[in-house]
């Protein structure tokens, strides 16, 4: 998918870019790109962003999960036992960046915790952005394999180091758009060493992998090719997702009610 540098620079509002670190840069990108990609193939209407005078004004902060954007539509109401099929359909759709990377993982017969990890890797940034990585691991951890959500912590980091065996190049795009004096963040670099001396480290690495793959505007994915995998892979609660008192129960409850003021 191209990016529009110029169009993506002014999502980030003016005077900002000089202020944030290549690190917020390099998330904002991606952020930008799965709207972008959203936005081009959904059959769905757009998810609600702010509207230009809101752009020109105070905006929220950029770490903000897409369900806390301004919004005109009532979000649509969740079953009383949540199961993440109706998160997929109610909270994350049309999520085709998660769907196209799972698509792609599926199609090359990668294994099935691989497959899930790409579905799932992403979908925090509905609830929050900032350090996705880590969020969207804590979200999934009570109810997938521990390499799952091993896998989805250490994508974020490993995005920014190349890895030639495996031919995974550092994103040609974040040199474009930022410069190539990119330095990630000292936390980041010591994830990143962490991940890559450990016996997971491949789990993670495929999710990045797989990650290049998922931004191309003309391709159709759908989460019902995902069922079955989910159901050997995704531990769904009897209670519903939110009420069997996890330790991410609230989060879920938080991405399945945005709107409740406490
Ligand atoms: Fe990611
Ligand atoms: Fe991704």
């Amino acid at each position: 998918m191209e990016v529009d540098r110029r169009a993506f620079l002014a999502t980030l509002g003016v005077g900002t870019v000089g202020m944030m670190s290549h690190e917020d840069r390099a998330e904002a990108l991606e952020h930008h790109m799965m709207e972008e990609l959203d936005k081009a193939i959904s059959p769905l209407p757009p998810k609600p962003t702010a509207t230009p005078e809101q752009q020109d004004g105070p905006r929220a902060p950029r770490g903000t999960g897409r369900l806390f954007l301004p919004r005109e539509e009532p979000f649509e109401p969740m079953p009383a036992k949540p199961t993440l099929l109706d998160f997929f359909e109610k909270r994350f759709a049309p999520a085709n960046h998660v769907l196209q990377s799972a698509t792609y993982a599926l199609k090359t017969g990668q294994p099935e915790q691989t497959i899930i990890a790409c579905l799932l890797h992403d979908v925090v940034l509905n609830l929050i952005k900032v350090d996705h990585g880590w969020w969207g691991a804590q979200l999934v951890e009570p109810n997938v394999d521990e390499r799952v959500s091993w896998a989805i912590r250490y994508h974020a980091p490993l995005r920014f180091y190349p890895d030639d065996e495996v031919g995974y190049e550092y994103p040609e795009m974040y040199n474009r758009m930022f410069g190539e004096d990119y330095v990630p963040e000292p936390y980041i670099e010591q994830a990143y060493k962490y991940a890559r001396a450990h016996s997971w480290y491949m789990d993670a690495r495929l999710v990045t992998l797989n990650d290049k793959y998922a931004f191309d505007p003309d391709a159709v994915v759908s989460i019902d090719s995902f069922v079955d995998i989910i159901g050997r892979h995704f531990k769904q609660p009897k209670e519903g997702l939110g009420f069997d008192n996890s330790p991410s129960a609230h989060m879920w409850r938080t991405i399945a009610n945005p709107d409740r003021p406490l």
